[in-house]
């Protein structure tokens, strides 16, 4: 039984997962590099706990059992006693693989090390670990909290146990596990591509406007958020990163080409709403306006 979760990166996706392994009654040691990521995280928690008890979903005492379920830390050695990590950092595998092998001097031999990568390959991130067996993907979905689907990434490496513990411990947690082979973009961001990279190439080839493409998906395909407004939502940056390596992965397949457009969006720190600014406008808190 997982009672001790280390959660690595404290930005939108870290918070999140530590948000659903706290509510589930795990002790969780929450790790950035920047103390500001951990401020923003605990205030962010704050608010959206707030939220849950004016909504009558939670008590204030079950606010203060939750928040007192998460530690914010700022050395990676601070999560020495975790049975399982979960690594959601940037979507880079050399940055990730030191943090792995890192890691690894810290834990004890039986902790789990997981990634919530969105389309790196689980046995590279593996091959950092003195015990790669050990290693697992683990990819929750944004908002973490909200999304009932995680993905559950065996490595070539990964041992049974690492994966039925792994399979238990998210399914304790309330959450729908679907178990996928170590293929580039897993299943859920795989078949996600063409949704993004053809609504891009709709508006790069001038046939209609961000907000319109999105109009036109929410009126007739029924989807709760346009693709434009979902890159903003992910965040542009992390969406162009995840592409780009699902079409490398794949021998540069045209059916995954990443869009120039983006790239620029991102370059320009135009990321959607983390920045305040993407194919929309955020500037002011809780709206979102066309540009
Ligand atoms: P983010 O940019 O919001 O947060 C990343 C955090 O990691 C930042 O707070 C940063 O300070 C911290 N960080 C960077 N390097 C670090 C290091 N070496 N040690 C400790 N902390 C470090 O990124 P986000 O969106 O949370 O993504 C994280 C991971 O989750 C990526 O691998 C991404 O592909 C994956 N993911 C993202 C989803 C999304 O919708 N944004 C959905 C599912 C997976």
């Amino acid at each position: 039984m997982i009672k001790k979760v280390g959660i690595i990166g404290a930005g939108t996706m870290g918070a999140g997962i530590a948000q659903v392994a706290a509510t589930a009654g795990c002790s969780v040691k929450l790790y950035d590099t920047k103390t500001e990521a951990l401020a923003k995280s605990e205030k962010d928690l704050n608010k959206i706990l707030n939220r849950l008890v004016e909504k009558e979903r939670i008590d204030s005492e079950e606010k203060q059992r939750i928040q007192d379920n998460i530690q914010y830390v700022n050395t990676l050695k601070e999560l020495k006693d975790s049975q399982l990590t979960i690594e959601a950092i940037v979507e880079n595998l050399e940055i990730k693989k030191n943090v792995f092998s890192t890691l690894e001097k810290f834990v004890s031999d039986e902790c789990i090390i997981a990634s919530n990568t969105s389309s790196l390959s689980i046995a590279s991130i593996a091959s950092a670990l003195e015990k790669p067996e050990r290693c697992i993907g683990i990819h929750f979905f944004n908002p973490a909290p909200l999304m009932k689907l995680v993905e559950v990434i065996p490595a070539i490496q990964t041992a049974d146990e690492t994966l039925n513990i792994s399979v238990k411990t998210i399914k304790d947690w309330g959450k729908t596990v679907a178990v996928a082979k170590d293929t580039p973009g897993f299943i859920v961001n795989r078949v996600a591509r063409p949704f993004y990279g053809e609504a891009l190439r709709i508006y790069e080839e001038g046939i209609a406007s961000f907000s319109e493409i999105d109009k036109a998906m929410k009126e007739i395909g029924g989807f709760r958020m346009g693709p434009f407004e979902l890159m903003d939502f992910i965040g542009n940056d992390v969406n162009y990163t995840v592409t780009e390596t699902v079409f490398n992965a794949f021998y540069f397949d045209p059916r995954y080409k990443p869009s120039f457009t983006q790239k620029r969006f991102a370059e320009a720190g135009y990321l959607g709403r983390k920045s305040g600014k993407g194919y929309y406008d955020y500037s002011e808190e809780g709206k979102m306006s066309v540009r």
